[in-house]
């Protein structure tokens, strides 16, 4: 029997940890995933779809000759799926604002770092070279503003002494995991929505910087 009636649509780019741990978490939570989309063949999360017999699909941007076109297309897929919710689970093209206005409040992307430090690309290098003591992931609504959009929630780690990437980066991606589920199920219930560019959680409006959730 069907349990969920809460469509989403993740969209992915690489490994897909973040694609797992939705789909981990889904089993026993109010959203179903109706399917993944990956804008590279070949991508890692493809196969761990396929694993939960979960329908997937490849729209390479490569095939397109302008970013607006690869939107368009990309766009009219998943508006012939018809999710509730997009999802962005390490969704590494930028989005325009055609894409973001045709979908407005209802695409979300999971960013690592406190955001509005560090949007953009590796974010765990420039954190430690910044000599930060803290970093973290942002949970946010995705506008034209590149990694600006309204932040729902953040979790922190702490940058430990002699930190490389690698190891910061997975501290983060623990935390992403857990965190990401969770701000899909509070959408899927309801609790959750952005209403004139402001993050409202259960009928308040929320802090600019999101609320910092303790697992
Ligand atoms: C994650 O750390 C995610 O936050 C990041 O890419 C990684 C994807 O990992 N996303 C961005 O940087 C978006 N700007 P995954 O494929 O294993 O989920």
């Amino acid at each position: 029997m069907e349990q969920s009636h809460y469509h989403i649509v993740v969209l992915i780019s690489g490994g897909g940890t973040n694609l797992q741990a939705l789909i981990d978490a889904s089993k026993s939570s109010n959203y179903k995933i109706s399917a993944v989309i990956s804008n590279k063949p070949g991508a890692f999360g493809l196969q761990r779809a396929k694993r939960s017999n979960i329908p997937s699909l490849t729209i390479d941007h490569q095939s397109f000759d302008s970013r607006g076109n690869f939107d368009q297309a990309l766009g009219d897929a998943i508006e012939e799926i018809g999710p509730n919710l997009i999802v962005l689970a390490g969704f590494m093209r930028v989005l325009g604002t055609d894409f973001v206005n045709r979908f407005e409040g209802r695409v979300l992307n999971i960013h690592p770092s406190l955001l509005p430090k560090y949007p953009g690309i590796n974010t765990h290098q420039r954190a430690i070279d910044a000599g930060d003591k803290e970093h973290g992931v942002s949970v946010h609504f995705v506008t034209a503003d590149l990694d600006g959009g309204p932040v729902i929630v953040q979790e922190s780690v702490p940058i430990l002494k002699n930190d490389t990437r690698e190891a910061l980066a997975a501290r983060v991606l623990e935390k992403e995991h857990v965190v990401y589920p969770k701000v899909v199920s509070w959408f899927a219930s309801g609790r959750l929505h952005m209403e004139a560019g402001k993050v409202i959680l259960d009928h308040e409006e929320i802090s600019p910087t999101g609320v910092f959730i303790h697992p």
